[in-house]
């Protein structure tokens, strides 16, 4: 009953609003380390009573646990934060969803700022420096060993690359890949190439601040990694002529279904469907109509797998 169901609602946006809050106001940082009560108001600048109500609320809530009188982060909440993704910015992703569903419902659309813009690249790129992640990305191009070997000693063009977690991720198992990438937001590209700066690897990544559209190095690049669920439906077209004219003949074009329509109605995949569709996105595009879409574009398709990281299609320009 909705009556019930709003109770469960209130309670989700609060847990959000709390978690939020503790990432950014520090608090997780803080409780890394097992601190005490007095120590915790003093550092939150809160009221002694509302410091103690903020620590049970987190405890209550798994972020934090009390040992001995003294709070600290559970293992759970450590693991999460140090974890393959950035979860704190997981954490504001989420809460920018609930924006989205309210502008969409005022408006009629979902439009991004430069700042919502870098959360949403940053919640959903891996980091190069969490244990395991060159390993994912190993793992992944099992299933295409031949792009894998291409990038090895070869150009990589990435588009839509975020923060670039998976070029830069790739970059440091690859010592001898080149890549160039393309991203539309300028402060989204500026942490991609501080990121680049701070792993080292800058002199092999040529980071590019441009519509995708536009990028013309025909014939230049051996692979391609496609960003595709983050490109809007009026620039699929020119994007994938872009990138079928930037591949040599043979080139691989890599590309990723990110989210599934599930078989029941669930309530959640609804909203995140009206807000992805209010944006003009393929929100939950199957990976045969991404193949069907790059064919008409001229690619080739090699075979589609269902990876670790979700299904993906490989493809390639015509061998001419
Ligand atoms: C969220 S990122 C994908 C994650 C990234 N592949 C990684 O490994 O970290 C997708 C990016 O595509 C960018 N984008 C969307 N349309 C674009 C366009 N027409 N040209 C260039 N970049 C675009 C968005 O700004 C967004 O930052």
């Amino acid at each position: 009953m909705v009556t019930e169901l709003l109770a469960a609602w209130a309670h989700g946006a609060q847990a959000l609003a709390l978690l939020n809050a503790a990432q950014q106001q520090g608090y997780t940082t803080y409780l890394a380390e097992a601190r005490t009560p007095q120590e915790f108001a003093q550092f939150s600048g809160l009221p002694a009573a509302t410091a103690d109500d903020v620590l049970a609320a987190l405890v209550a809530h798994g972020v934090a646990e009390q040992t001995d009188g003294r709070f600290r982060l559970t293992d759970d909440m450590t693991a999460a934060l140090g974890g393959l993704v950035d979860f704190a910015a997981q954490i504001e992703e989420a809460v920018l969803g609930a924006r989205m569903v309210d502008s969409v419902l005022r408006t009629g659309e979902a439009p991004l700022t430069a700042a919502d813009a870098l959360v949403v690249a940053r919640a959903n790129a891996l980091r190069p420096s969490a244990p395991g992640a060159g390993a994912l990305v190993e793992k992944l191009f099992e299933s295409a060993p031949e792009m894998w070997q291409a990038m090895a000693g070869g150009r990589l063009l990435d588009i839509g690359s975020g923060v670039s977690g998976f070029v830069l991720t790739a970059a440091t198992v690859l010592p001898g890949l080149r890549a160039t990438t393309i991203e539309l937001v300028p402060e989204v590209a500026a942490v991609a190439a501080a990121r680049a700066e701070e792993i080292g690897v800058a002199d092999r990544i040529d980071v590019r601040v441009m519509d995708a559209r536009e990028f013309d190095e025909p014939a230049a690049y051996d692979a391609a990694f496609w960003a595709q669920p983050f490109f809007p439906s009026p620039v699929r077209a020119a994007t994938l002529a872009m990138i079928l004219r930037s591949l040599r003949p043979g080139g691989f074009l890599l590309m990723q279904q990110l989210d599934a329509e599930p078989e029941d109605v669930r309530p959640a995949f609804t909203l995140r469907r009206m807000v992805a569709r209010a944006q003009q996105l393929a929100f939950a595009r199957p990976l045969a109509d991404l193949v069907a879409e790059a064919s008409s574009a001229g690619f080739e398709p090699i075979r589609t797998v269902v990876t670790d990281l979700g299904p993906v299609a490989l493809l390639r320009r015509p061998p001419s």
